[in-house]
């Protein structure tokens, strides 16, 4: 049974629904719905001062994308976290099965999490085996339960929708670029660029390898052209939109110019991440995606840099859908700030 992925972050809640029918390679996907709802300004990143409102704003967003949508009945939903809501670590530990592994996770993952471990909920992926030291890399994911438990909330308020998966923005993400690409075994690097994060997940010959999260997104860049112009934040979110002039174009290229470097020296360190364990790792591509990703000339920039290609990654070009409900000229927009919940959306669900 097919889910309904929401991606719920600070600037904006994205939804996709899709049908999918079969498996492997004679899968047909199907885009059914989509919809991209604004969240209100700061909310999402005070949920632990208030819970509430975010709870709210939540649950008002997810129902008005379930009815963009178009779904009449309830259905089931996959969420996902990021952010400081929920840590994501590779790690090294004694060889398990994947049957295992949440079990001597349990003890494992005790070291590596700030939390009372009775308070989190943890999770693994086997990444890679060592059988002649008899040692793996795990991909460790714990959250807190207290977040879980307020998206679970944010659910039952809309009457209509239940939860099946809580997933990483990062792995959802990768979910949708190996449906994307399936059977790849390139070193590609994914990188979604929100408001407030930038996430970069690089894939070692086709597996996610290095995961980094760091609090720089969009949302600074509009907030250094609020602080430079003293403009209100709606005008500073126009000119970095394109649909507002800046008082001064020189002064606005610099700002951009400051922001975006730091989101490259993001990338750089997450490579250097990686060869620090691999050092003959090389990039094949990067695909860009997440709201920010849309800044005009990014993918050169990132091209230029790092002399490796780069796109913008939107999993629509790999789904059918009836061009009389879709504009493909917004898919073709739109689609790498919805990659994340397109990534949910292929999710399914087991009913016993
Ligand atoms: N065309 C565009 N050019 C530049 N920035 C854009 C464009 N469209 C959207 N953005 C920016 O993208 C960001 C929103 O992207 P996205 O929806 O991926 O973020 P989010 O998922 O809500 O954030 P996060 O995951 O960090 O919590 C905002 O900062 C917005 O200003
Ligand atoms: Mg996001």
């Amino acid at each position: 049974m097919s889910v309904i992925g929401f991606d719920i972050g600070t600037y904006a809640a994205k939804a996709t629904f899709l049908s999918i029918k079969g498996k492997g390679p004679s899968q047909v996907v199907t885009l059914l719905g989509l919809g991209l709802a604004q969240m209100p300004l700061g909310v999402m990143s005070q949920w632990e001062e208030q819970p509430l409102p975010a709870r709210q704003a939540m649950s008002s967003a997810m129902r008005s994308l379930w009815k963009l949508c178009k779904l009449t009945k309830g259905k089931f939903a996959a969420l996902s976290l990021s952010g400081d809501t929920m840590i994501i670590k590779k790690i090294t530990m004694p060889l398990t099965t994947q049957k295992e592994l949440r079990q001597s996770l349990a003890m494992e993952a005790e070291q590596y999490i700030p939390y009372p471990i009775n308070e989190v909920i943890i999770d693994g992926h086997i990444l890679g085996t060592d059988e002649r030291h008899g040692q793996m890399s795990v991909l460790l994911v714990a959250a807190r339960k207290e977040v879980v438990y307020n998206y679970i909330q944010a659910l039952a308020l809309t009457k209509q929708l239940k939860p099946a998966v809580i997933d990483v923005d990062s792995l959802a993400l990768y979910n949708a670029y190996d449906f994307c690409h399936p059977d790849s075994r390139d070193n590609a690097i994914l990188v979604d660029i929100g408001a407030s994060i930038m996430h970069v997940t690089i894939l070692y010959e086709g597996s996610p390898h290095t995961i980094k999260e760091e609090n720089i997104g969009g949302q600074r860049l509009t907030e250094d052209l609020e602080d430079t112009f003293g403009v209100s934040p709606e005008e500073a979110e126009a000119i970095k939109l394109g649909s507002s002039e800046a008082p001064n174009m020189l002064e606005a290229a610099e700002v951009v110019d400051r922001v975006v470097s730091n989101w490259k020296a993001v990338l750089e360190r997450s490579i250097e991440a990686i060869r620090q364990e691999i050092p003959e790792f090389k990039p094949t591509k990067i695909y860009l995606a997440g709201g920010s990703s849309l800044l005009m000339g990014l993918v050169k920039e990132f091209e230029d840099s790092f002399q490796v290609p780069c796109e913008l990654f939107n999993p629509f070009n790999n789904v059918k859908y009836n061009a009389k409900k879709f504009d493909p000229q917004y898919l073709g927009y739109v689609g790498p700030q919805m990659a994340v919940s397109f990534g949910l959306a292929l999710r399914k669900v087991e009913l016993a």
